[in-house]
C-alpha cells in the first residue's frame, strides 16, 4: 500500500496562496511517474477552490474537522454531508488543536467520525499524548485511552486512518527517535485490533515537525502508514519534499 501523505494548512493560506500551492502540488503529481496518494486540508472556506485546482488530478482533499451531526443548528460548524457535497474524500477529526482550542473529548472525536463514515469521507482520527503526559510516563495510557474511545465503530482499514501525533511535537521542530516512532506504532496498531478489530492494512500515520529533512527516514519505518504534516505542506518545494521522500 503506497503511504498517505496529507497536508493539514490549518488557519493558513487565503485564497490566492492556497489556488497557487494546490495548483503547484497537481502539477508536480502529473509530472511525476511515481505514484503517490496525497491529500490536501485547506480551511473549510478554500474548499470549492482546491477541489478545483486539483481537478483531473491525483491529488484528493479534505477537511479539518466536521460536527457529529448530519445538519442542524450549529453555528460556525460544518457537517461532513459538506464536505462531501463539496469534493472532499477525507477529513480529520480529533486534531490536538481541536482537542486544546474547543474541548473536544474522544467521544465527541468518536461521533465526528462515525458522521464522516456515514458520508463516505475517510476519517483520520487524531492520537497523541502532550509533553507531560510523557514525561509522566503516560503515553500509551493516553493513547491507549484515545484509540478505545475516539475510532468509530463500524470502520475498516479503508475507511480509517489513525494519525499519531505526539503534542509536544507539533510546529516544535521536535520529533521523537525512530525507534520510539516504531515502537507506538506498533502499540496504536495492536490496540486498535484489539478494541475496534482494526488490523492489517490499518493507514498509521506520524505527524509532528515532519519535513523535507527527516521524512525518508521516518516513512521507511514499516509500521508508519504515511505523515499528517502542517507547517512543511506550506509551500510546494517542502511538501513536494516530503511526497518524494516516501520509499
Ligand atoms: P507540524 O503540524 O507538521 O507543523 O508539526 C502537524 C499537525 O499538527 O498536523
Amino acid at each position: 500500500m503506497s503511504k498517505l501523505i496529507v497536508g493539514n494548512w490549518k488557519m493558513n493560506c487565503l485564497a490566492e496562496d492556497g489556488t497557487a500551492l494546490a495548483r503547484g502540488l497537481a502539477e508536480k503529481v502529473k509530472q511525476s511517474s511515481k505514484p503517490s496518494d496525497l491529500a490536501l486540508c485547506p480551511p473549510a472556506p478554500l474548499i470549492p477552490l482546491i477541489v478545483e485546482a486539483t481537478k483531473n488530478s491525483a491529488v484528493s482533499v479534505g477537511g479539518q474537522d466536521c460536527h457529529w451531526e448530519g445538519l442542524g443548528a450549529h453555528t460556525g460548524d460544518v457537517s461532513a454531508s459538506l464536505l462531501a457535497d463539496l469534493g472532499c474524500t477525507h477529513t480529520i477529526v480529533g486534531h490536538s488543536e481541536r482537542r486544546s482550542d474547543h474541548g473536544e473529548t474522544d467521544a465527541q472525536v468518536k461521533a465526528k467520525a462515525e458522521a464522516a463514515l456515514e458520508v463516505g469521507l475517510v476519517a483520520i482520527v487524531c492520537v497523541g499524548e502532550t509533553e507531560a503526559q510523557r514525561d509522566a510516563g503516560d503515553a500509551e495510557i493516553v493513547i491507549g485511552g484515545q484509540i478505545a474511545c475516539s475510532l468509530p465503530t463500524g470502520g475498516t482499514p479503508d475507511t480509517v486512518v489513525i494519525a499519531y501525533e505526539p503534542v509536544w511535537a507539533i510546529g516544535t521542530g521536535r520529533t521523537p527517535s525512530l525507534n520510539e516512532i516504531s515502537a507506538i506504532h506498533g502499540f496504536i496498531r495492536g490496540k486498535a485490533l484489539e478494541s475496534h478489530g482494526l488490523g492489517d492494512g490499518l493507514q498509521i500515520l506520524y505527524g509532528g515537525s515532519v519535513k523535507p529533512s527527516n521524512a525518508a527516514e521516518i516513512l521507511a519505518i514499516g509500521d508508519v502508514g504515511g505523515a499528517l504534516v502542517g507547517g512543511a505542506s506550506l509551500t510546494v518545494e517542502d511538501f513536494w519534499g516530503i511526497i518524494e521522500s516516501c520509499p
